[in-house]
């Protein structure tokens, strides 16, 4: 089901050229955006939640060590005549979910940060605004985060972040903003409009707790700023420094999202991804119950 009907919001970059290393060892040979939740990649998430609100166009930005991400986008002729040949026609649809979208790769040869992978998507977006989904971050398929943020984009014609409050903790893992919360009839309570944002500060120096989450709908204009801005935290060419300095220029609006997301970047946060997206699925959903009533009394 496509949730929104205006379709204003067509293309989504997806920076895939992270090197994953708090999920080591298995990233050492195998990118993170190909580790499996049950049984699809968490890239195939992000995808996923875009082409329910219309979204077809990715651009992917990718990294070394990365091909087997360009090898899930694109048909497999063998495996597909294998499938053929041995009855299992029924399976094909499963590894064609591609050819519902197009896809454009691009290698970002260095590491550098957040907002240069961003940079480099520049010559493939036009004047048009567009998502970002960070794949880490797997939003409850159920939740209409997404939808939600293109229809406060197309309130107020401005970039929208998504956000949830953290525990004082967790603050220094994160993008954090300070703004005002703005009234609004539909999202009454849920729209900030932002006056700073800080990448990963110390809690002393936090300007909140509310962390920003790797969704963000983005207008065109960030990429001028993303060439001109400073390495930041941990030598990176950061995003949240771009768009902290892009508050100089326009209006930015958070939306504090209070649904369910897992952060599958972190090993347990993959473990209750999996878990929970695994109750989900009719198949398993019974058994793996039992199953679970089951294991914890024996430990
Ligand atoms: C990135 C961003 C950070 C944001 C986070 C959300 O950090 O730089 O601002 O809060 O994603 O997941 P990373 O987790 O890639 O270090």
């Amino acid at each position: 089901m496509v949730y929104t009907s205006k379709d204003m919001i067509k293309k989504a970059i997806l920076p895939a050229a992270g090197l994953g290393t708090r999920f080591l060892p298995v990233t050492k040979a195998s990118p993170k955006e190909m580790l499996p939740i049950v049984d699809k990649p968490l890239i195939q998430y992000s995808v996923e939640e875009c082409e329910k609100c219309g979204i077809n166009d990715f651009v992917i930005i990718t990294g070394k060590n990365k091909r087997s991400i360009e090898d899930y986008f694109d048909k497999s002729i063998e495996l597909e005549a294998s499938l053929i040949k041995t009855g299992k026609s029924d399976l094909l649809a499963e590894i064609n979910t591609h050819l519902n979208s197009n896809y454009a790769f691009i290698r970002q040869s260095d590491p550098l940060g957040l907002g240069h992978a961003i940079l480099c998507a520049k010559p493939f977006v036009d004047d048009e605004a567009f998502a970002v989904l960070l794949g880490d971050d797997i939003i409850d398929p159920d939740e209409t985060l997404l939808a939600d943020m293109i229809d406060i984009y197309e309130t107020y014609r401005a970039p929208v972040i998504a956000l949830q409050q953290v525990p004082d903790g967790e603050v220094s893992r994160y993008g954090i903003i300070g703004g005002d919360k703005v009234e609004d009839s539909r999202y009454a309570d849920s729209v900030f409009k932002i006056n700073t944002l800080v990448e990963k500060p110390s809690i002393d120096l936090a300007p909140s707790n509310y962390a920003v989450i790797g969704r963000y709908i983005l207008t065109n204009d960030v990429f001028e700023i993303l060439e001109s801005i400073r390495p930041g935290k941990g030598g990176e060419y950061q995003l949240t420094d771009g768009l902290n300095a892009l508050l100089q220029k326009r209006d930015i609006y958070g939306y504090l999202f209070r649904g369910k997301r897992y952060d599958a970047g972190d090993k347990f946060g993959f473990i209750q991804a999996t878990i929970s997206l695994c109750l989900k699925r009719p198949e398993f959903s019974e058994a793996l119950k039992e199953y679970i009533k089951d294991l914890v009394k024996t430990f």
